[in-house]
Order: C-alpha cells, then sequence, then structure tokens
C-alpha cells in the first residue's frame, strides 16, 4: 500500500476515534458538568498512592505540620518551645533557610515508593501557610500535587496553571474547602483542565474545591481526612490517612505508639478498597530529604504484602457484599478471572484457627474453587448447613511457611 492509501486510513481511524471519545466533551464551569465527567481509569485501577506533607513546616518538625498557625493561635506548646530554643525575635519565615533537602535523592523515593506497591503520589506543593516550596531543581518522576492555599487566594489560581502546564501532573489534590469556589474560580479552573490542559484525559482531581463541594463535587470525593465510611459508596472516592496519626508532616517529638501499626495499616487498606475506595497513604520526610527507616519499614512491609496478595487489590472491584455477613474482620473483592468467571477475594484480617472457618457470603457450586494466596494448592471446603455459606478447611500451616504476614487472602472460582 501507498503512504497515500495509508493517510486516508490515517484519517479515517481519527475520526471513528472522535466519535465516541472524552475528547468530543465540553465541560462547563458548573458542577453538574463537572461532574459528569468519567474518572480516567488508572485512578481507580491502582488503589494505592502515597502522600507526602513536606515544607517549612519540616524544619521545626514539632506538633505537627500545622505549627505556624498553632503558634500564631497561641499554643502554649509551640511558645515554649521557641522560648527555650530560639531568638525572642526569630519568626516562622527564618526557617525557611534550613528547609535544606542536602539528603534529598528523588529517585530513592521513586524506589520507595514503588516497592510499597503505590501507583501514584501526591506532594504539597504548597499548604495552608502558602508556601510554594517544591524545590525546583529537582523533578520527581511521578507527577502530582496537592494545593491548599487558606492565604494568598487571589494567588492560587495563577500558579495552578502554571503548575500545570509545567509539571503535567496526574493527581491535583486541593485542600480549598472555604471559599475556594467563588474566590478561586475552581470550576473554571476544572473546566479549563478537563477541556484544554495537557493532561486533561489523565488527570484525576479531588473534591475539596469550595464551600460545599467535599464530598459532593469534583473528581473522587476525599471528604474528610482519614474517611472511611465502611459501606459501599456510589462515587470513586479515598481515605487518605497518616501513619503518624498526631500529625502529617515530620515531627521528631512522634513516639511509637504513636505510629499505625502494619495491623492497622492493613485493616484500612483492605476496608477502603472493599468499599471502592483509594488509600493515600501520608508520610512526612525530613527537612533535609529524607524517609525515616520506622516509614519506609512500613511502606516496604506493606509491599512485601502486595508483592504476593496484590491481585485481590488492584484492579478489582467492589463485590457484592464488602465484609462477611456473619464472621468479622473479612472484607471482600473481586476481579473477572482470566478464564472469564469472577474470582472473590476474601482477605482475612485475622489467622484463623485450623479447622472449618465459617464464611457467611459466598454461596458455592459443585466446581467451587478455593485457594489460599501464597500457599500452594486447593483448600478443601464443604456446603454449609446453612443456604449460603461456606465451611473452608485452613490447614495447620508451620509459623515458618506462612505465606505472608498481618493479613492472609482466600481467593474463590465458580461461586454461585
Ligand atoms: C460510546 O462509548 C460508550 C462507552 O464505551 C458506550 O456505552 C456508548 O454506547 C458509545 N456510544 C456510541 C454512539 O457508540
Ligand atoms: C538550582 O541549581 C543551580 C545550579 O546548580 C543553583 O545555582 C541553584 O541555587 C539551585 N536552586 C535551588 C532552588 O536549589
Ligand atoms: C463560602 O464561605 C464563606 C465563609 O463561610 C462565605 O463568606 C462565602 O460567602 C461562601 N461562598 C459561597 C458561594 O457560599
Ligand atoms: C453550603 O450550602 C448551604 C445551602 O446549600 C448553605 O446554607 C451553607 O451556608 C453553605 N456552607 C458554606 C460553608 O458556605
Ligand atoms: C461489616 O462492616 C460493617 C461496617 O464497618 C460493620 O458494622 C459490621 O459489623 C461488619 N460485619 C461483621 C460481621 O463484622
Ligand atoms: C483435603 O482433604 C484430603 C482428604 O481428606 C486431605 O488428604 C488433604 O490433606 C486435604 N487438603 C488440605 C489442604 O487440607
Amino acid at each position: 500500500m501507498g503512504s497515500h492509501t495509508f493517510g486516508y486510513f490515517v484519517s479515517i481511524l481519527t475520526i471513528v476515534l472522535t466519535s465516541n471519545c472524552s475528547y468530543c466533551v465540553k465541560y462547563e464551569p458548573n458542577w453538574d458538568s463537572l461532574d459528569s465527567r468519567p474518572l480516567p481509569t488508572w485512578y481507580d485501577e491502582g488503589k494505592i498512592g502515597i502522600f507526602l506533607h513536606w515544607g517549612i513546616f519540616s524544619v521545626p518538625s514539632f506538633g505537627s505540620e500545622w505549627f505556624w498557625i498553632s503558634w500564631e493561635q497561641g499554643s502554649k506548646k509551640i511558645e515554649a518551645y521557641m522560648k527555650k530554643n530560639y531568638k525572642p525575635d526569630f519568626t516562622y519565615q527564618d526557617f525557611a533557610p534550613d528547609f535544606t533537602v542536602d539528603l534529598f535523592n528523588p529517585n530513592d523515593w521513586a524506589d520507595l515508593f514503588q516497592d510499597a506497591g503505590a501507583k501514584y503520589v501526591v506532594l504539597t506543593t504548597k499548604h495552608h501557610e502558602g508556601f510554594t516550596n517544591w524545590p525546583s531543581n529537582h523533578s520527581f518522576s511521578w507527577n502530582a500535587m496537592d494545593v491548599g492555599p487558606k492565604r494568598d487566594l487571589s494567588k492560587a489560581i495563577p500558579e495552578l496553571y502554571e503548575l500545570v502546564n509545567n509539571y503535567q501532573p496526574d493527581v491535583i489534590w486541593s485542600d480549598g474547602a472555604v471559599g475556594a469556589d467563588t474566590y478561586w474560580k475552581s470550576p473554571e479552573f476544572l473546566a479549563w483542565l478537563y477541556n484544554d490542559s495537557p493532561v486533561k484525559d489523565t488527570v484525576v482531581v479531588n473534591d475539596r474545591w469550595g464551600n460545599n463541594t467535599s464530598c459532593k463535587h469534583g473528581g473522587f470525593l476525599s471528604c474528610s481526612d482519614r474517611y472511611n465510611p465502611g459501606k459501599l459508596q456510589k462515587r470513586k472516592w479515598e481515605n487518605a490517612f497518616t501513619i503518624d496519626m498526631n500529625s502529617w508532616g515530620h515531627r521528631r517529638d512522634a513516639v511509637l505508639s504513636q505510629l499505625l501499626t502494619m495491623e492497622e495499616i492493613m485493616a484500612q487498606l483492605v476496608s477502603t478498597i472493599s468499599c471502592g475506595g483509594n488509600v493515600l497513604i501520608n508520610v512526612g520526610p525530613t527537612k533535609d530529604g529524607r524517609i525515616v527507616p520506622i516509614f519506609e519499614e512500613r511502606l516496604r512491609d506493606l509491599g512485601a504484602w502486595l508483592k504476593l496478595n496484590g491481585e485481590a487489590i488492584y484492579s478489582t472491584r467492589p463485590w457484592t457484599y464488602q465484609n462477611d455477613t456473619v464472621t468479622p474482620h473479612v472484607w471482600y473483592t473481586a476481579k473477572k478471572s482470566s478464564q472469564g468467571g469472577l474470582s472473590v477475594y476474601a482477605t482475612l484480617l485475622r489467622w484463623p484457627d485450623p479447622g472449618n472457618l465459617f464464611l457467611g457470603s459466598p454461596t458455592p457450586t459443585s466446581s467451587t474453587r478455593v485457594t489460599l494466596l501464597g500457599y500452594e494448592g486447593k483448600l478443601n471446603w464443604s456446603q454449609a448447613s446453612t443456604a449460603q455459606g461456606i465451611n473452608v478447611n485452613i490447614p495447620l500451616i508451620p509459623f515458618n511457611r506462612m505465606p505472608c504476614k498481618y493479613a492472609w487472602v482466600l481467593k474463590f472460582d465458580n461461586l454461585a
């Protein structure tokens, strides 16, 4: 075929593609129109993101990332700390030169987050204190950003356009709850983002774009911090939680008992994914650009679990039941199997006693197959005396042969 024919073919293909595609839709700067945009599928499939709060607050790294506002509001704890350690005229801005990031290696971070099983990263380019603090010489390979201006609102929107054009983020996670829709013109920004920006086909945004938008309007719903409703939601949502229970930014005054354990992180992960959410797991890097080893350990433990059990998490969708109707601490997800049927995954947050484990939600058929991820061979099962439910025979597995720690996945094929 000559090049002429080829050119003709391409132009027909273009027509076919544009006749049913997102490119044809023009979003208008109102919530009805903006909310009608389908979320790019990569986001729901990815399930797990890392959230990084990093800024001038990482320099004092004391109390929380709200150091400045707490100090302004007369926090006794912060006043005493400042009085003891700094000259009387020291201001919050004087911390800025110490935000040295001298040990920051973006490749190490990217390796760690990939190892943790995360599919996206959201980092503060700007926190409520108003500093745009991303060190521009270091480009981070996973584009994403978080914006949260409570100050300089007239400044925020031009900066947003600039950031999108320069960094082409995949996620824009706004924390501008009050006043944003009127002062910022967020609907106009989002219409531009969805229609004309360089990331219009891939970008996802959250819901904190103005007075009454949280939990209602935008892309996915982030609602409140640590949002985890425990039941299936109509729209895609995200559970943003922090491993340090008291702070999103790094703080040197954290003690071990204030950090989430792996069991607690797994419970958040599994319950969230079962109910249709994504998790956005926060760590606070240090002022010099490190992620301290205790957070690194949590993230690597998570990654090791996902390496074995990721098929029960990534690209899954909620099943008919989110948690078991009878047995506590059991959460379900589902996915089309390679044979075309449906695989149902039950993640057990407690290791059951050997013998029969009764699960109330699955209904077996004569061809039902039950496996334990990471354990060779099939598990025996029997019909329960009830119409619904199944008894799974949990084998006695020596401790050193357990497939993993923290949570265990039963996979069901050919259920009714
Ligand atoms: C366009 O695509 C959607 C989703 O794939 C489909 O449901 C719809 O029927 C298509 N419309 C036309 C006109 O082909
Ligand atoms: C960026 O790099 C240049 C050249 O190495 C240096 O002069 C400048 O201070 C750096 N800027 C930042 C924000 O680190
Ligand atoms: C948003 O909330 C702020 C503060 O409560 C108020 O001043 C402003 O009028 C509100 N705007 C809209 C559009 O409701
Ligand atoms: C949200 O909207 C309701 C009415 O729809 C209004 O009464 C309320 O003041 C709004 N909230 C804010 C913070 O503006
Ligand atoms: C299932 O989850 C819901 C919501 O978290 C909870 O109220 C219910 O008790 C759970 N069911 C069992 C059997 O634990
Ligand atoms: C399943 O049952 C058979 C027959 O009782 C037994 O030999 C086998 O060990 C059982 N398998 C497991 C994984 O429990």
